[in-house]
């Protein structure tokens, strides 16, 4: 049986952390699917399609790492891809309590898909996309904690929002 993973999140914009738990998630699977959520109530900065074409962009020399978005509940998304595991990064302990919420209520949903955690490397682990956004907005560097494509697209946002 092959070892699918989903790498589910918002990815409003992918950060160098999320990169980091995608190329060791695509080194402990078969495949792994960076499945962007489409949540209507939140106003994103970046559109999903943009959210998918980063992603794509960014792993386009990776070929097991594929790029897709879904609704409704993450559960019945990874059993329609038939995938055995979620993998969910932890930065800190503070993302400890949300994620074990997340976890075993997907677990108490289906027993057969396993959430597995992933550090990623120790100089993102204070990265996130809700800071990235604030930094870049108030003028801040944000090079080398996003791809280079993402930095690229936040200062073309600002430039036209100006
Ligand atoms: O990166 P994020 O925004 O923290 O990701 C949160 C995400 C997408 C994993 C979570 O909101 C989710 O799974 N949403 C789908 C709806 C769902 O399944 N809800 C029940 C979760 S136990």
């Amino acid at each position: 049986m092959p070892r699918i993973a989903v790498y589910p999140g918002s990815f409003d914009p992918l950060t160098n952390g999320h990169v980091d738990i995608i190329l060791r998630g695509a080194k402990l699977f078969d495949r792994i699917i960076v499945a962007v959520l489409i949540n209507a109530e939140k106003k994103p900065l970046f559109s999903v399609e943009e959210r998918l074409a980063i992603i794509r962009e960014t792993f386009k020399a990776t070929a097991n790492v594929e790029a897709d978005q879904f609704s409704g509940l993450l559960i019945d998304y990874a059993r329609a891809k038939q995938a055995n595991v979620i993998v969910r990064g932890l930065r800190a302990v503070s993302d400890f309590e949300y994620e074990m919420q997340m976890a075993l209520m997907n677990r108490h949903l289906q027993p057969a898909v396993e959430t597995v955690f992933m550090m990623p490397a120790e100089q993102y682990t204070y990265v996130s996309s809700r800071l990235i956004k604030e930094v870049v907005a108030l003028g801040g560097d944000v090079t080398g904690l996003v791809p280079a494509g993402v930095e690229a697209r936040l200062n073309r946002k600002k430039r036209t929002q100006k």
